[in-house]
């Protein structure tokens, strides 16, 4: 579904990502993890080009997209929903319209049968009473719930998340976790960007750890966990499931 050929990125003298080679198959959950600046948000939104690449090709369904432009382009982001850390909602749009936007303008779709799709989404994220309220009048994890709905709407085969709980309030994390492990028993493609250790462990196929723009690990949950290869590897973990240890060693 998805695939990442010798796959570079610089901005300028900074080598962001140093040859990335990954192939991700349809109805794959693949978790992405690694040290901030490592290039995780870079990997991900190369995939739906809001970054462009320096060299190499990814190749999305068997094309490869980076010579896409207008339509194409914008077809191409149709079909891969993207869900942000600081979810990205319009202010001026209520929940529903903030979920119609895509259908209506990019597919033409009559509002009664956007307005219809949102509130089906809505209620998939169990906010089918909030279709008329704005992002100021939601919660974090509501606004992020909206956000996940907004991503869904084009009927996406493939969804990315970039840290889709870290701006949440810790107890309004469960919430959005549930409804990303009902997308991922679901069967689309996600490729998500988390520390959720707990949501790697039970729903990834896959997890991939990314340190200095070079993915070092790529492994089942169960090993990943158990043991790590990469000595870098074995450290982040070490760090994000005991922050304290760390810090006495
Ligand atoms: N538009 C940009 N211009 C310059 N440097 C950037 C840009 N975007 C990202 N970077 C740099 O690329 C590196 C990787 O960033 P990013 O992919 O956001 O890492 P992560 O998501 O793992 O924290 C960081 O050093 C970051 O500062
Ligand atoms: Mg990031």
């Amino acid at each position: 579904m998805i695939e990442f050929r010798g796959v570079h990125k610089r901005h300028g003298d900074l080598h962001v990502l140093k040859g990335i080679d990954l192939s991700i198959a349809r109805g794959e959950v693949v978790v992405v993890c690694g040290p901030s600046g490592s290039g995780k948000s870079t990997l991900i939104r190369l995939i739906n080009r809001l970054e462009t690449l320096s060299e190499g090709e990814i190749v999305i369904d068997g094309q490869a997209t980076a010579g896409w432009r207008g339509r194409r382009l914008q077809a191409l982001r149709t079909r891969i929903g993207f869900v942000f850390q600081q979810f990205n909602l319009y202010a001026h749009l209520d929940a529903r319209s903030n979920i119609t936007l895509a259908l209506r303008k990019v597919l033409g779709m009559p509002a009664v049968e956007a307005d219809a799709r949102a509130d089906e989404l809505l209620a998939r994220v169990g906010l089918a009473d909030k279709a008329g309220a704005f992002p100021s009048q939601l919660s974090g994890g509501q606004q992020q719930r909206v956000a996940i709905a907004r991503a869904l709407a084009t009927r996406p085969e493939i969804l990315l998340f970039d840290e889709p709980t870290s701006a949440l309030d810790p107890e309004t994390i469960g919430e959005v976790l549930a409804v990303m492990r009902e997308l991922a028993h679901s069967g689309i493609t996600m490729l998500v960007v988390t520390h959720e250790m707990g949501f790697a462990r039970e729903l990834a196929d896959r997890i991939l750890f990314i340190d200095q723009g070079t993915i070092l690990e790529s492994a089942a949950p169960a090993d990943f966990f158990r043991a790590p290869a990469h000595p870098r590897a074995q450290r982040f973990l070490r760090q994000l499931l005991s922050p304290l240890h760390e810090a006495v060693e």
